[in-house]
């Protein structure tokens, strides 16, 4: 028994030191440590042995599995190292070498556009949300104050969806919304996407408008006036002039249609303003009580004034841009050159 354990012992660590990966080191394991295995069969034969002979073959036991173990471990971590050490090398990257060109992308001028026009509100107090874009024909129109059958609905040729849903015509379906949320007083500006049956190298079915609201105590048209000399001044710099104009629009009265001078000649007139030096702007004007009440506002107590600027106009003044199309066609040679 002695000789067969000190043979079984020599046997392996040879084994184990020629070895050199980890899968015929786990199959070494398996020939001398598993349930067949060669020590576990001299074990089991330790049965038939004298009560003399027993603690003397035990520790020889011990002594040989203890030197089997120890040199499996030490190979087993030596093959890890080396195994390591080869990945390791394999996926070597070299981090001196020249990179691909990785193209910097850059906003779109219709997010420029509005992120602008967001900031110069925030600054302002006002608060940024949003709507959906599909709309029902409540939101859209009926609260708005522009019932079935009103002629003002063929000033905008809308898209409808089903009887009652639409895409839709414009983002002031959001102040009805807001209005209903909120308790006044409360000032919001909602830029969004916006859909007409409309197009020609100005207008395109799908635009942006940006809608601001104020409900308050006590304010006016001189309110919206100073507000919206304010933001055009800071959009198109120091000495931009503005000029307010009669208009009509069935939720706001008085309604107004806001000029600023053209900011491509200084008011000198050119081609972009048509030699006029102005340019329009936007649509406002102070909330109609009629829609204050539809919504759920106390109109003897409060009053509200609105703005809707169109976005994609003064994306197209800025880049110098003549086709709104150009806009959405997603074309990189023309975003290249909106940088
Ligand atoms: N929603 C109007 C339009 O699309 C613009 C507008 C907004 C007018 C807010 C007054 C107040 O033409």
């Amino acid at each position: 028994m002695k000789e067969k354990l000190l043979q079984i012992k020599e046997e392996a660590l040879k084994e184990f030191s020629s070895c050199d990966d980890l899968k015929s080191l786990n199959d070494l394991r398996v020939k001398y440590f598993g349930k067949q295995g060669a020590l576990t069969v001299v074990l089991k034969g330790m049965r038939d042995l004298t009560p003399q002979e027993r603690p003397i073959i035990g520790a020889l036991v011990n002594d040989v599995r203890q030197n089997i173990e120890s040199s499996f471990a030490k190979k087993e971590e030596e093959i890890a190292t080396k195994e390591l050490a080869k990945k390791l090398e394999s996926e070597k990257i070299d981090i001196t070498e020249p990179s691909k060109d990785c193209e910097k992308g850059s906003f779109h001028p219709i997010t420029r556009v509005i992120d602008r026009l967001s900031d110069i509100c925030v600054e302002m107090g006002f608060e940024v949300v949003q709507g959906p874009e599909i709309e029902s024909d409540y939101y859209n129109f009926e609260a708005l104050n522009i019932p079935q059958n009103h002629p003002a609905r063929d000033m905008q040729d809308s898209f409808y969806i089903t009887e009652k849903f639409l895409m839709r015509t414009q983002t002031s379906a959001v102040q009805v919304r807001e209005m209903e949320k909120r308790k006044p007083p409360f000032k919001i500006v909602s830029p969004g996407r916006t859909y007409r049956n409309d197009s020609d190298s100005t207008h395109s079915p799908m635009f942006h408008q940006f809608e601001g609201l104020v409900i308050d105590e006590n304010v006016s048209m001189a309110d919206l006036k100073i507000m919206l000399n304010t933001m055009l001044t800071k959009l198109f710099g120091k000495g931009t002039k503005t000029r307010f104009r009669p208009s009509f629009f069935p939720f706001t009265e008085p309604s107004v249609e806001v000029d600023v001078t053209c900011p491509n000649c200084g008011g000198e007139g050119c081609r972009l303003c048509k030699g006029t030096g102005w340019l329009e702007m936007l649509g406002a004007g102070v909330v109609n009580p009629k829609v204050l009440e539809m919504s759920g506002i106390d109109s003897k107590k409060y009053k509200g004034f609105a703005f809707g600027p169109g976005v994609d106009r003064l994306a197209m003044i800025e880049n110098g841009v003549t086709d709104l199309k150009l806009m959405f066609k997603n074309d990189i040679r023309f975003l290249n050159q909106m940088k």
